[in-house]
């Protein structure tokens, strides 16, 4: 388990009743430990472009499925539509388009956050 995702997620603070959006999740370790953090009225949703790494997520969060806590889906930040889903903190970490065009994703991901909710974004290059 990777001590960046640990950080990342203990960085938001997250509370038991947090809805907690996550745009790339790739296989789903940051979902596992917001997941361990949240308790009834927490929610988390993912979405990520790759069917596989949805696959992959699912299957590593299994549980957490079943138990009506998580949800992933396979989407792009883009073209995504959550309808009338609003959360209180919606992060990503290494997805690309923060770092071509962070405004853009920027401006992409706010628009689910409920009023006061916050944005967490990192940016780094994996290591070779
Ligand atoms: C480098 S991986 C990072 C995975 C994980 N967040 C981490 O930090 O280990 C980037 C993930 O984001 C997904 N992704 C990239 N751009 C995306 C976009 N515009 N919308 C949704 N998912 C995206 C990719 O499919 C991939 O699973």
């Amino acid at each position: 388990l990777s001590d960046r995702i640990g950080r990342f997620v203990e960085s938001m603070a997250i509370g038991p009743g947090d809805r907690v959006l996550e745009i790339g999740c790739g296989h789903g370790v940051a979902a596992s430990l917001v997941c361990e953090l949240l308790g009834r009225g927490g929610r988390y949703v993912a979405v990520d472009r790759s069917a596989k790494m949805i696959a992959a997520a699912r299957k590593r969060n299994e549980a957490q499925v079943r138990a009506g806590l998580a949800q992933f889906i396979q989407s792009d930040l883009e073209t995504m539509d959550l309808g009338d889903a609003r959360f209180d903190k919606v992060f990503a970490m290494r997805v690309r388009l923060f770092f071509t065009d962070p405004e853009r994703a920027r401006s992409l991901a706010v628009r689910w956050l409920a009023p006061r909710g916050q944005l967490f974004v990192e940016y780094d290059e994996p290591s070779p």
